[in-house]
């Protein structure tokens, strides 16, 4: 059973009414999704802690920090000062485990992520220690992109082992998600679709939510 929640990843949004745009879709989600990137580990230049600490004095809702970075260890004391409630890293950066230990510290969620071609077996290694683990299904640094299909066999092969052990780890689902691509994810074990360009790209970001959410899990939440 997953958990069924909708992520709006404020990537797409307008970021000149960033307050207005987060406002509007506060009633259909469950997280923000904050995509840091340093122009640098991804080609793209986003976002960091000071606009996680103007989100913070704006809404409730848990700020779910995604960090495309070369350095995350040089910006989680900054992300937890500025009110993010976890933070992911990226295991391709090499060994999680200093970055983890520094984020419980913190008081931080901890997640862990991989890109697409990143196998399962490298990060199944840290099921025990991680509160979430997102799976990315575009490269990552742009929203828009195609969803990649071959990754739910991760994510399928994930939910087995998290639910046959009885691990409590939240599986996320990140890139080109939307009404075609949601029940495919939601069938393959995904607890939280994250969805930019099919949320804050649609004409009615809150119906477009509503429409994701009610394809993913038809007689859910
Ligand atoms: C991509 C980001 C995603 C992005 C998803 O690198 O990690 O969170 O916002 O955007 P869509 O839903 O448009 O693929
Ligand atoms: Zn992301």
């Amino acid at each position: 059973m997953s958990a069924q929640k909708l992520a709006p990843s404020i990537l797409s949004a307008d970021f000149a009414q960033l307050a207005a745009e987060v406002d509007r879709v506060t009633p259909v989600a469950d997280l923000l999704h904050v995509d840091v990137m340093d122009g640098h580990f991804v080609p793209n230049l986003t976002i960091g802690p000071p606009v996680v600490k103007s989100l913070r004095g704006r809404t409730d809702l848990p700020l779910d920090c995604h960090l495309m970075v070369t350095n995350p260890e040089d910006l989680l004391a900054d992300f937890a000062a500025a009110g993010a409630d976890g933070c992911t890293v990226h295991v391709e950066l090499g060994d999680p485990r200093p970055r983890f230990d520094e984020m419980r510290k913190l008081g931080l969620r901890v997640g862990l992520t991989h890109n697409p071609a990143t196998p399962f077996a490298a990060v199944e290694p840290y099921l025990d220690e991680i509160d979430l683990l997102l799976f990315m299904s575009v490269n990552p640094g742009f929203g828009g992109q195609a969803f990649i299909p071959e990754v739910l066999d991760k994510l399928r092969e994930a939910r087995r082992v998290v639910d046959e052990r009885g691990l409590d780890v939240e599986l996320e689902i990140d890139g080109g998600i939307n009404v075609e691509t949601a029940p495919e994810a939601a069938a393959a074990g995904a607890d939280i679709l994250v969805a930019g360009s099919a949320v804050f790209h649609a004409d009615d970001p809150v119906t477009a939510a509503r429409q994701i959410r009610e394809a993913a899990w038809p007689n859910g939440s």
